[in-house]
């Protein structure tokens, strides 16, 4: 019901101020019948607070924070469409239960949809309040002109953001996903950027020796085919000097390390679902969702990194995010 009220539209109207089922339908050009129903959910599920004697329907500016675009607290609507997606694809998630084979990315409906509006919470709209400042030499480097690689970048909205505001750097995305890079392609050439480019590609087979100065990479590590063989072939990809900036999954590899974690269970859900049927559908080796703060840890320095730092940024808590250097 929250997916729904996302994507109808209906969470933001109603945070526009109390209506009755009727007043909420028509300011949403939805069918009443319908948006009742929907209440009701939300009602009973104490989202939405509701007067009998008015009749009118509420939701409080306390949940509206947190459940609208523009919320002050980031909009966790947003992850709500996953729990769709999943239901989208339980009869071949029993089968892979069955058989322990994985799935491909074209099996998830809108998957890049969604995951292009969860990072344009967590990277996009904190890229230079938070994200480059992971490294006080960024922003310099950014703005003398160098080469950046972001790795797995889905519809590759970080980059289009990042080669508006530094023209005389040059940056690349690559992604196994056609539709996820033709949205790129088609993003890029609508802003008339000429810095940046756009590739199909598996980075399986990553060979791209020395060519960058700055790698990235925003959650696109552990449901890679073999996370250490990839993040080997990110390291030799770097210049000497170079820097990669990898955000993923902020849980513990030990289970028992994770029962506070607030998010805990709905990424479990999501690795049973997704990030460990597409690693495994690649033929690899599907460590999950919750492979582990530790284990990305252990697998940078095993790569050859220097320096290793650990963030865990205030406005994104499902993730943890790494500043890994290369020796001169
Ligand atoms: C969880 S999504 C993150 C996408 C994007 N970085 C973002 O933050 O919106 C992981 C991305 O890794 C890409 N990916 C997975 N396996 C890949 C491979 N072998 N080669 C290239 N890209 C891959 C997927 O297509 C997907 O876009």
């Amino acid at each position: 019901m929250i997916s729904v009220g996302h994507r109808s539209g209906l969470l933001d109207a109603l945070a526009a101020g109390p209506a009755t089922s009727a007043g909420l339908a028509a300011r949403s050009e939805l069918a009443e019948r319908y948006v009742r129903e929907w209440l009701a959910a939300l009602v009973t599920g104490g989202v939405v607070r509701w007067d009998p004697a008015s009749a009118h329907y509420t939701l409080p500016a306390e949940h509206a924070a947190s459940l609208t675009r523009g919320g002050r607290l980031g909009n966790m609507a947003v992850y709500a469409q996953h729990v769709a997606m999943m239901g989208a694809l339980e009869p071949l998630i029993l089968q892979c239960f069955a058989s322990g084979a994985g799935t491909r990315y074209e099996d998830y409906p809108r998957f890049h949809e969604v995951m292009a509006e969860d990072s344009a919470q967590t990277v996009v709209a904190q890229l230079f309040d938070h994200v480059l400042g992971i490294d006080d030499g960024l922003v310099p480097r950014l703005e003398a002109g160098i080469e950046v690689l972001d790795a797995g970048c889905g519809r590759g909205a970080a980059l289009i953001e990042l080669a508006r505001r530094f023209p005389a750097s040059r940056f690349t995305g690559y992604d196994l996903c056609r539709d996820a890079i033709g949205h790129a392609q088609r993003s890029t050439a609508a802003a008339g950027l000429d810095n940046l480019r756009f590739a199909v590609r598996d980075l399986s087979h990553l060979d791209d020796a020395a060519r960058f100065d700055l790698i990235t990479t925003f959650d696109a590590v552990h449901d890679q085919k073999h996370p250490q063989r990839f993040l080997d072939a990110l390291f030799a990809a770097l210049r000497p000097g170079g820097r990669y900036v990898m955000q993923d999954i902020g849980g513990s590899a030990r289970l028992e390390n994770n029962l506070d974690f607030p998010m805990a269970s709905f990424l479990y859900a999501i690795s049973c679902f997704h990030c460990t049927p597409v690693s495994l559908g690649q033929g690899g080796e599907g460590l999950g969702t919750m492979w582990g703060w530790e284990t990305a840890e252990a697998m940078l320095r095993s790569a050859g990194f220097a320096e290793v730092r650990r963030t865990v940024f205030a406005h994104d808590p499902m993730n943890v995010w790494f500043l890994a250097h290369k020796r001169e």
